[in-house]
């Protein structure tokens, strides 16, 4: 998908499809009118016939409007002006580029630039005009023998105007950075875990790698051994797939400058090992892999946006199944940080092995780390597929990344972590237990990874809810790629 923008007179643009806004009560927004004037008329005169009352995600598409020079005009219902936020800018910008990709158009120049999206500014409205028109344009058919027909809407012009034209560059270039990022997260995602192994993930990396001048390292297993990731090995020995430690440098910052931190679990199928999993639905655990997926869409999206920082990502990679050699409930594990874990339930996998790669990190000496993970199905229970979950050892850190998850649409809840639920990890026979129990299932995984993080500012994103969805539109959603790079191109000092 191509993006531009273009400066002049709607009624002037000769573009196979123009979309303007219609207000609720039929109410013409500024570029509609002026379509309207050019056409003596016209459209007031269609509104009256009723077909369309301007709600928020209806459209009406029209051919021979007279007096305009575009093919067709699309008019996008917005619902009430007051009323007009981010969330019903969004819900116009979709509904505008889904039915565009209907027709035979090819291109849609969108006159979006008045249309009011909270306090938002132009950088940010262009922003997610890129990314919502990507995420219309994403299909996965890799794995299909016939590759759908491309989507015919191949570009999307904003019409800006001198003073918006710069800002909508911008946001249009970030926005499709972002996006690629985005899509990258959603590809990892809905591979199928016989191809995406760690090893495959691995090499991914290191195109990755190659194509954005990351350094990238992948540690084997002996490695890890080394290090004492005992942790971390005892999710793998079940596995006949070999786990990577891959590890991803982005220096766009000061050579001194610490870098930000991102771990991603990268656990490529989650059967839940010899606390087997039940059947139905446990395809969906090839999607246990999202948070390491996520931070190499943001580190993609990073480097296309030359951010002047320096950012570190770090995924460990295992397969978690059940085995002769697998570990067993009441196994007892050391972790690199020397403390000794005891595995009460081989399904709580994902913090045995983020927890090693946790205490990795502590050699890059981070600013902050932030480790993005499907944890746990009690986070699904508290929040749905709505919010993250967001747990932190610094209400600075939690504050930041909240507020990047506002802007970015793409939103984390703050949970609690109180050191009373610590009292839940206790175990008989080691340091700690990896599980706590039912009650706050997604609390007590967050404080499991709190104790290896104490050397450095941490935030964990719990993204069980929202890194897929299930049913018929099953699929990664690639989040929460738009939450990270908000931060950091925060912490960049960009938008
Ligand atoms: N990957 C799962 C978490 C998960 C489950 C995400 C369902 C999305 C949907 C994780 O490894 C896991 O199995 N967690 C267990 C932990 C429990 C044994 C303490 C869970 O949530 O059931
Ligand atoms: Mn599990
Ligand atoms: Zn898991």
């Amino acid at each position: 998908m191509q993006f531009s923008t273009k400066r002049g007179a709607p009624e002037m643009r000769a573009t196979p499809c123009i979309a303007v806004g219609v207000y609720a009560g039929r109410k013409l927004s500024g570029a509609a009118n002026a379509l309207d004037r050019a056409g003596q008329g016209a459209l007031q005169e269609i509104l009256r016939r009723g077909d369309m009352e301007g709600k928020s995600g209806t459209t009406l598409l029209l051919y021979r409007v007279p007096g305009v020079a575009a093919e067709r005009v699309l008019l996008v219902g917005l619902g009430e002006e007051a009323d007009l936020r981010e969330r019903e800018y969004r819900e116009a910008t979709r509904a505008a580029v889904k039915a565009a990709q209907e027709t035979g158009a090819g291109m849609l120049t969108l006159c979006f630039g008045e249309i009011k999206a909270g306090r938002r500014d132009a950088v940010w409205k262009a922003r997610q005009v890129a990314l919502i028109a990507a995420e219309c344009a994403y299909r996965f058919d890799s794995m299909k023998s016939k590759k759908a027909e491309p989507r015919p809407l191949a570009r999307v012009e904003l019409l800006a105007t001198a003073r918006d034209a710069s800002a909508a560059v911008r946001g249009l270039s970030q926005g499709q950075a972002i996006g690629a990022g985005v899509s990258l997260a959603k590809d990892l995602g809905n591979l199928p875990g016989n191809v995406c192994t760690p090893a495959f993930l691995a090499e991914q990396a290191r195109k990755l790698g190659k194509e954005w001048k990351l350094e990238v390292e992948v540690l084997e297993r002996k490695e890890m051994e080394k290090l004492g990731m005992g942790s971390l090995l005892s999710v793998a020995q079940g596995s006949r797939q070999p786990p990577k430690l891959i590890v991803l440098h982005y220096a766009g910052g000061q050579k001194k400058a610490k870098p930000l931190v991102l771990v991603g679990k990268g656990i490529t199928f989650d059967s839940g090992g010899i606390s087997l999993k039940p059947g139905p639905e446990m395809d969906e655990m090839k999607f246990d892999m999202c948070g390491a997926a996520s931070v190499l869409g943001a580190l993609r999206a990073c480097a296309e946006l030359k951010l002047k920082i320096n950012v570190v990502g770090i995924i460990p990679a295992s397969e978690n199944l059940p085995d002769g050699a697998a570990s067993k409930p009441g196994d007892v594990v050391t972790s690199m940080s020397g403390q000794t874990i005891e595995i009460l339930n081989t399904d709580a996998e994902g913090r045995l092995i983020l927890c090693d790669a946790l205490t990795y990190a502590e050699r890059f000496e981070p600013e902050a780390v932030v480790d993005i993970a499907t944890l746990t199905g009690a986070c699904v229970i508290a929040l749905g597929h709505v919010a993250s979950g967001l747990y932190s050892n610094k209400e600075a850190l939690a504050r930041e990344l909240l507020a990047a998850g506002d802007e970015a649409h793409d939103r984390a809840w703050h949970m609690p972590l109180w050191d009373d639920y610590q009292e839940q990890l206790k175990s008989n026979f080691a340091d700690m237990a990896n599980i706590g129990g039912r009650p706050a299932g997604s609390v007590t995984a967050a404080c499991f990874l709190s104790r290896f993080t104490k050397k450095f500012d941490w935030a964990h994103l719990d993204i069980a809810g929202t890194a897929w969805k299930s049913g018929k539109d099953k699929g990664s959603t690639g989040r929460p790629v738009p939450l990270l790079v908000s931060f950091l191109m925060k912490r960049a000092g960009k938008g």
